[in-house]
């Protein structure tokens, strides 16, 4: 970064973050630009491998990347054991407070042991290398050492966020065709219980690949055990099948460690892959540099574990470097909207990794809910998401950094596993931009024609250069991998996102370019919301579009043609509603829906979404010359 001064609004770097800062700016940049392939190589080094790599990356069958070819390495080890070795054996690795106030916290040592009783539970159902296990709870501790103990006996996790319901969760299960699947008995939601254990039963009937369950008791309501199927975790846990010890499988770099299901521009849900080598260079290094954390950090990332933040960073890369993460399970504004303050205030949160959405529903309360609490820990924020509006940047900046915290506007995706475009504690910051690609990462901005954009013009977002934590396929449907990330620009990997790069070469996201939706960050698409309303028996068709939400960023607007013989009524629209949080999940309920007689077709039968979104928000539909009629 030069000395040169930067256009528009600029928060320049105290003299205290820069004074702080374990990350040399500079240098950092410098090194990955000349060579990528040798600083990926000096990170990977840092970490434990059984055996090391002969290669650091195979790109002779583009777009199927390898990287560190036959190095030898498990990602549980790395983030356990290794540090058991170490003064960090007695260092508490996670802090979890429930929702209503319940309270633990575990060591390191501890945490590997629980991981290593859970993997042994896992081993004596059968599961092995290889097999698929669903995980589907609320954010308690199990939810963490669930995927540790699959990922230390080399079965791959694939974790369903708790928010989502019966289809959503049975999609999953067939499609991973997992043979175990972890759930718990409820989880706390705003003080009620949402009923996981009654939605896997109700998904299980149609499951078939799944022969055992186990049951994690949080909520402790009664619920339906199946004999034969279904297992109490604390009966399994307290058993002799349980050892502390379990021999740790050693993976291959490109073993898969986990499925990751989101929603694509058509279809169904596809599961992302990542796998134990690149997926743990990628988050060990981003959470170091991006985060600058440091032993004494206690680490708070407030998503949800059951999407890729959560994996990335409240898991996998917090405790590959040894840290202390702060994990809650409930709503932020439960009892009150001072419930996160006050919990920064009482563990001594010093970084705090956050969803616009949370902060624009905070900036609604008012800044006495903020100030009632002393934030002073606090000395790093972080966005991710969605866009973060500047007006929700600069009030996030004031009132809960003090003017004191830099904020991370950390720009990735499910797909790239780790964080891509975001500034590092020394970058001038602008309100609103992700400013520049992570060290050994390039990206750029192409029109129609993929030539690359001028300043100030949007364009597809592309990133350049293969990187090590990029997903290695779509599970069961590797054509589709390559048709929907590497077809358009050839050669080049497509993020669904367009953005502009200002004259200071720093990069804006302006949003998705095709039918996904970002709801309160939650990726959705719309074909997944449109096959939930006609599988209600009144819809004939439906269509789904996303329009801008002060606070939820996007909120989801339908369009729904009826069956003969159904009548228009607010009582069948509010059953509409009702039905797509039943399938899909309460994220997905739709913020309204119309019903119209028609919907806006092009001659080959697909439904024109931007002519609706255009009609919706008053605005020119551009090219119609393909519109049906
Ligand atoms: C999409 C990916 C990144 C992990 C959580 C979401 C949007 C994400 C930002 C940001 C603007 C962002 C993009 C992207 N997005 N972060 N900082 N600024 N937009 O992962 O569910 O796979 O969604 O989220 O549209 O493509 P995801």
């Amino acid at each position: 970064m030069s000395d040169r001064k930067l256009s528009g609004e600029v928060f320049y770097p105290s003299k205290e973050v820069l004074d702080r800062t374990q990350v040399q700016c500079e240098s950092i940049y410098q090194s990955a630009e000349k060579d990528s392939l040798s600083f990926w190589e000096n990170e990977a080094n840092k970490l434990h491998w059984f055996r090391k790599w002969d290669k650091v990356l195979d790109d002779s069958k583009k777009p199927f990347f390898k990287w560190f070819i036959n190095g030898k390495t498990n990602i549980a080890y790395n983030c356990l054991d290794v540090h058991c070795e170490t003064y960090r054996r007695n260092k508490v690795a996670l802090v979890w407070e429930g929702e209503n106030g319940d309270f633990r916290s575990l060591s390191y040592f501890a945490l590997r042991r629980e991981t290593c009783r859970f993997a042994n539970v896992l081993r004596s159902l059968g599961v092995k290398k290889g097999d698929r296990v669903t995980i589907y709870m609320g954010r308690v501790p199990e939810i963490v050492t669930a995927m540790l103990a699959c990922a230390r006996i080399g079965a791959i996790h694939s974790v369903v966020y708790g928010g989502f319901s019966v289809e959503s969760l049975h999609e999953r299960l067939e499609d991973s065709q997992s043979k175990v699947l972890i759930v718990a008995d409820g989880a706390y939601q705003r003080g009620k219980i949402v009923e996981l254990k009654k939605i896997a039963d109700e998904a299980l009937q149609r499951a078939a690949t799944v022969e055992s369950v186990l049951v994690i008791k949080r909520t402790g309501h009664e619920i339906n055990m199946e004999f034969g199927r279904d297992f109490w975790y604390h009966d399994l846990m307290s058993s002799p099948i349980a050892g502390n010890s379990c021999d740790i499988e050693i993976m291959d770099s490109e073993d898969p460690l986990y499925l990751l299901y989101t929603s694509g521009t058509t279809g169904k849900p596809k599961a992302i892959m990542h796998t134990h080598g690149g997926y743990m260079v990628g988050t060990y290094s981003t959470t170091k540099y991006v985060f600058d954390l440091s032993d004494e950090d206690r680490f708070w990332c407030a998503a949800d574990p059951g999407w890729v933040t959560g994996h990335s960073y409240i898991v996998y890369g917090p405790l590959l470097n040894g840290a202390t993460c702060f994990m809650y399970e409930g709503a932020p504004n439960f009892p009150n909207p001072g419930r996160w303050w006050s919990m920064i205030e009482k563990y001594g949160i010093n970084i705090l990794y956050a969803a616009p959405t949370a902060i624009r529903g905070f900036m609604r309360y008012g800044d006495a809910w903020v100030k009632r609490y002393n934030l002073s820990s606090l000395r790093l924020l972080g966005s991710v998401g969605e866009p973060i509006n500047p007006e929700a940047w600069r009030w996030y900046h004031k009132v809960v950094g003090g003017e004191r915290c830099p904020i991370m506007d950390t720009w990735w995706q499910t797909e790239t596993g780790v964080v891509m475009i975001s500034p590092l504690p020394c970058t001038p910051l602008k309100p609103g931009s992700g400013t520049k690609p992570f060290p050994g990462i390039q990206v750029d901005i192409l029109d129609e024609k993929g030539m690359r954009t001028d300043d100030d013009e949007e364009g597809y977002l592309v990133i350049k250069n293969p990187w090590p934590s990029m997903l290695r396929t779509i599970w069961n449907d590797p054509e589709r991998y390559i048709q929907q990330y590497w077809s358009r620009f050839p050669g080049m990997y497509l993020t669904g996102d367009s953005a502009r790069r200002d004259v200071d070469g720093y990069y804006w996201i302006i949003g998705r370019v095709d039918d996904v939706i970002k709801v309160s960050g939650y990726r959705l698409g719309t074909a997944e919301i449109e096959s939930a309303l006609v599988s209600h028996q009144a819809v004939a068709e439906a269509a789904a579009i996303g329009l801008p939400h002060s606070v939820k960023g996007h909120a989801i607007h339908c369009y729904v043609l009826l069956k003969a013989g159904f009548e228009k009524s607010d009582k069948l629209i509010e059953e509409l509603r009702q039905h797509v949080g039943h399938e899909v999940g309460p994220i997905a309920k739709p913020e309204s829906i119309e019903i119209v007689d028609s919907l806006p077709k092009t001659r080959s039968g697909k439904i024109m979404r931007r002519v609706l979104k255009a009609k919706a928000l008053g605005i020119d539909p551009g090219n119609l010359s393909t519109l049906e009629e």
